[in-house]
């Protein structure tokens, strides 16, 4: 199968379920169900989903067990993309293509938006109906996810790239910024997939997961390059964000050229540890060149 018809297989699978799951919510409050519904559900490429996925697929996991995870990491992905968006933070008035959920919904209600789609990932996860077999797996799944999420994942990382605004740092501590604020995340998708199976030989799951430590930073590398060399209806968010908003990238680091550069051998890198899992990666290969290349 090719990447493009795989994406969008994953794309249609976890917004099936989300939109779903967003139907059969309780009525408790219209205004922020629409909120967390335009937030989580209005565009997206889906790649965390899609990691998912195929990690599940590859080592021969059902993807009705991985559709749990897809979601929850969605919904924290959707709720680090509003709070991101908020004044507070990077001050954007545009996200995949519309207005982001502040603009749209006032302030207060995108916070909120963000909390309960945060809680909702959790709720999603600790809810789903896991064969009997993966029910040790089912509780590390929330600790992967939360670990990825919170102060050693993303937010850790969202923190120090706000404090990492206007200043000029060291290769290092941009590397560990941008693998905690978005690589923590990417990593979690691939560690999710690997749960949706009882048992991983240890050496396959280091594998993947060094696969998954270099797509991570490559994604956060060539977002911060797109930053520069796309525009904005092509992203469908503000082109020249971080200019604007001073932030430390690493074409400020090291030159447009060098990161772009950088995040092409982060993508060899990754497909050269795939090498060492057994059956068909050419998917998550695929992948790997996919996130250096991609236009949005
Ligand atoms: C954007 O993530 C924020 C980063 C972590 C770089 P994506 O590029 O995955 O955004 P969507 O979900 O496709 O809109
Ligand atoms: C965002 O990084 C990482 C998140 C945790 C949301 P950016 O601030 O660069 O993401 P975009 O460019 O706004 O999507
Ligand atoms: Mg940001
Ligand atoms: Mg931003
Ligand atoms: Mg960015």
């Amino acid at each position: 199968m090719i990447l493009k018809d795989a994406l969008s297989s994953c794309q249609s699978r976890v917004n099936s379920f989300l939109s779903d799951y967003m139907k059969n919510l309780p009525e408790v409050s219209p205004v922020l169900r629409e909120a967390m519904t335009y937030g989580v559900l209005l565009g997206g490429k889906r790649v965390r989903p899609f990691l998912v996925y195929t990690t599940a697929e590859l080592l021969g996991g059902d993807l009705k067990v991985a559709d749990a995870p897809a979601a929850a990491i969605e919904c924290i992905h959707a709720y680090s993309l509003i709070h991101d968006d908020l004044p507070a933070m990077d001050n954007d008035e545009l996200r995949r293509g519309h207005p982001t959920v502040h603009v749209k919904f006032g302030e207060a209600q995108a916070i909120l938006a963000g909390d309960a789609l945060q809680s909702q990932a959790y709720e999603i996860l600790a809810h789903a109906e896991m064969p009997e077999n993966l029910l040790k797996n089912q509780v590390k799944m929330l600790a992967v996810l939360s670990s990825g999420a919170g102060y050693q994942g993303m937010c850790g990382g969202q923190e120090i790239d706000l404090d990492s605004e206007g200043r000029l740092v060291s290769q290092e501590e941009l590397e560990k910024l941008h693998r905690h604020k978005t690589g923590a995340l990417i990593e979690s998708a691939v560690h999710l997939g690997t749960l949706c199976v009882p048992d991983v030989p240890v050496s396959v799951r280091a594998a993947l997961m060094e696969y998954s430590r270099a797509i991570g930073l490559a994604f956060q590398v060539w977002d911060d390059v797109l930053d520069i060399i796309s525009d904005t209806e092509t992203l469908g968010k503000p082109q020249g964000s971080d200019i604007a908003e001073n932030k430390s990238t690493y074409p400020r680091l090291m030159g447009l050229e060098n990161a772009k550069k950088y995040a092409s051998d982060l993508a060899d890198r990754a497909v050269a540890v795939l090498e060492a899992v057994p059956g068909d990666a050419s998917l998550l290969k695929l992948f790997a060149r996919y996130i250096v290349e991609r236009d949005h």
